[in-house]
């Protein structure tokens, strides 16, 4: 054999010279925290097919917040399951709303942690859908304007308990622009917006449906959340977010839409995250559990991809884990 020029291998052939070289590192801070509160649990509720995530009371968010802040992670994502429901989701914007209580006691419980809220109606509607909805015999309609102007007000109430950020998950259109004239108009000016700019109608988000109580009771959300076959739709989403005032494009699931996070991150420049799943989560954990793989080398391995592909911010179901294991 000839002498070889190029031998890659040379960087890696120790565990200091692989670290030397290695492109992208996990930190606390690349993780966000979703937290399912919920008006209907006493303490803590086990979530049957996402094992170790709960539904919380407002106290046991508080503990977890307060767990999160000091294990090193900046942000949390909450969910909220109100005691009732109706079909105009009032729930959603009332001042003492769940989501409303729990901001304000994470706020004066842990200040210095990013709250961020899901602003979306399946949980408050008593059909699940995320918005307001018209039936005409056989077919249903989610009616965009009456839904965004409801979403406005959801998202006003969420900054007027303290969050941070709010992230509209409804994919209504026109929502984005709507939102910040709301907030601004409120004087909440300094409230960003994290947008789910790219949001496809995911047969993964089965297990959020049972913790968030949200599944919808007729039909799917084909009508309004993205086909899973188109890119450059979610690039014409992404740009009517962009200039309606998006602050964080993020697009959703993250792994099996690795290309349309990359685009999005270098076609806007944004940044940019991906929400990992509960689908995602349940198939990791179930591999594990089978023995399939070592569950925090998978999760691992998982994370840097999407970090790599262009995530600035993950939103995952592991970042307390993933805050102790990227330590070392
Ligand atoms: C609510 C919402 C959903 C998720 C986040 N916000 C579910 C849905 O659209 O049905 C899914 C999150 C997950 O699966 O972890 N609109």
């Amino acid at each position: 054999m000839k002498p070889l020029v190029h031998r890659p291998r040379r960087l890696r052939s120790s565990a200091a010279l692989r670290n030397l070289v290695r492109e992208t590192k996990l930190t606390a801070h690349d993780f966000i925290l979703p937290l399912f509160v919920s008006e209907k649990v006493e303490t803590r509720h086990q979530i049957a097919s996402m094992p170790g995530v709960e539904q919380l009371s407002i106290a046991a968010a508080v503990e977890e917040a307060k767990q999160a802040l000091q294990l090193g992670l900046q942000a949390v994502l909450l969910f909220g399951i109100p005691a009732s429901k109706d079909d105009a989701a009032t729930a959603a914007f009332a001042e003492n709303g769940i989501v409303q209580q729990a901001v304000r006691a994470i706020k004066a419980a842990a200040p210095g942690l990013v709250v961020i809220t899901d602003v979306c109606l399946c949980e408050y509607m008593s059909h699940g859908h995320c918005g307001v909805t018209r039936r005409d015999g056989e077919h249903f309609h989610v009616l965009n304007d009456e839904t965004v102007a409801l979403l406005a007000k959801t998202a006003v109430s969420h900054a007027t308990a303290g969050a941070d950020l709010v992230a509209p998950s409804d994919m209504m259109d026109g929502r984005i622009g709507a939102i910040r004239h709301a907030l601004d108009e409120a004087g909440h000016h300094d409230t960003g917006i994290i947008s789910y700019a790219v949001k496809f109608a995911s047969v993964f988000y089965g297990p959020f449906r049972e913790a968030a109580e949200s599944p919808p009771q007729f039909g799917d959300r084909r009508s309004y959340q993205m086909d899973p076959a188109n890119a450059a739709e979610a690039l014409r989403e992404a740009a009517l977010d962009v200039e309606e005032g998006a602050d964080v494009l993020m697009i959703k699931p993250a792994t099996p839409y690795l290309d349309i996070v990359w685009r999005v991150r270098e076609r806007f420049g944004k940044p940019t995250a991906v929400y990992h799943v509960s689908g995602e989560f349940a198939m990791v954990k179930a591999g594990a559990e089978k023995g399939c793989f070592e569950e925090r080398a998978a999760v691992l391995e998982i994370m840097t991809s999407l970090k790599r592909a262009g995530a600035d911010l993950i939103v995952t179901y592991w970042a307390k884990e993933l805050a102790a294991w990227t330590r070392s």
